[in-house]
């Protein structure tokens, strides 16, 4: 039984080294063979609780930590602040005392800007059992991680040299938080890969995950560049992850926001662009997709497209995260 990760939390990979996070992709791939071949592995967290606390909406998160939890033999409660009374408010002490005083580990999605990362480590400050980030405002750890599988599946274990893109794009529909392109900017340059942030000015990333970013590729002797131009980012990519996100770092204000972004409607994935990249290169993105605005049907169900790997692969990597740290009998 591997004891070291018991009761760590996972709110950030920036929290985690490279041998514990190797340590979780090494169980995934296991975890996701056993489903393949349909081997039960229901006593790993048999009549464990994960509280699922979700302060936004979800269709992949939700669904692959609560099926993630009924594989490995626990139970999921889900819940929100309208349904607890954290709606009436009540604070991150008296909350992650009490759920952690029933179950084995507690997961939280908030994305409120300079609040939802906070409020997760106030809970695991409080909480006897790990906290997992469901994405906040500042990380979406389990979907980086979930992608870094993905990448790893594609070209292999030994990821040196490989171009990894993030590019914004252009969404009418809604706000999205930061989290995302944080997240994989901090993770990737870890991870031996070259990694380009393309964005058009006013959409730039909070300034220390920059830092991190920096610092790591520094460390890992990778590249870590930023550009405000689509087409030479997409140049000789192997990766090429293209989503939209919101001015968060100039304002929130509906109006603004719009304004700000419609003065971007050409950046958007499609073949052209994809053409700029290497012939192997893969397609990437989080999901839920703005489907003709952050990239076109073309790309999107087209044969570079990994999405529904990438998506799978949540169950999977959340399954690991948490039977490691839950004190899982692996
Ligand atoms: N990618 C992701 O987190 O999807 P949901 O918002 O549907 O959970």
């Amino acid at each position: 039984m591997n004891t070291q990760l018991f009761g760590k939390d996972f709110i950030t990979t920036e929290d985690w080294s490279n041998s514990e996070l190797d340590a979780a992709l090494k169980l995934a791939d296991d975890l996701k063979r056993r489903f393949a071949m349909g081997e039960l592995h229901d006593h790993i967290l048999r009549a464990k609780t994960l509280y699922m606390l979700f302060f936004e909406e979800s269709t992949r998160t939700r669904n692959s930590f609560e099926t993630g939890m009924t594989q490995l033999g626990g139970h999921a409660v889900y819940l929100t602040p309208s349904a607890t009374q954290i709606g009436h408010g009540e604070n991150a002490k008296d909350t992650g005392l009490v759920l952690g005083s029933y179950g084995q580990g507690i997961a939280v999605r908030d994305c409120r800007t300079g609040i939802g990362q906070k409020y997760q480590y106030d809970i695991a400050k409080h909480a006897n059992v790990p906290v997992f980030s469901m994405q906040d405002d500042v990380d979406h750890p389990c979907q980086a991680m979930a992608d870094l599988m993905t990448i790893r599946e594609n070209y292999g274990q030994n990821l040196r040299g490989r171009k990894f893109v993030i590019s914004w794009t252009y969404a009418p529909k809604y706000v999205r938080p930061l989290s995302v392109p944080q997240s994989l900017i901090m993770l990737m340059t870890r991870w031996g890969m070259d990694v380009t942030l393309a964005h058009p000015k006013g959409f730039e990333l909070m300034p220390h995950t920059l830092e991190a970013a920096r610092k790591h590729a520094d460390a890992s002797g990778t590249k870590f560049e930023i550009v405000d131009d689509m087409d030479a980012a997409f140049e000789d990519a192997d990766v090429c992850y293209a989503k939209s996100w919101g001015p968060i770092m100039v304002t929130e204000e509906p109006a603004a926001v719009q304004a700000m972004c419609d003065e971007h409607k050409g950046w958007i994935c499609d073949e052209r662009r994809m053409g700029l990249a290497k012939k192997t290169a893969t397609y990437m993105h989080c999901m839920p997709i703005d489907r003709g605005y952050e990239a076109t049907d073309a790309v999107i169900d087209g044969p570079q497209s990994v999405i529904y790997q990438e998506a799978e692969n949540r169950l999977h990597i959340q399954k690991a995260l948490m039977a490691l740290t839950m004190g899982g009998r692996i």
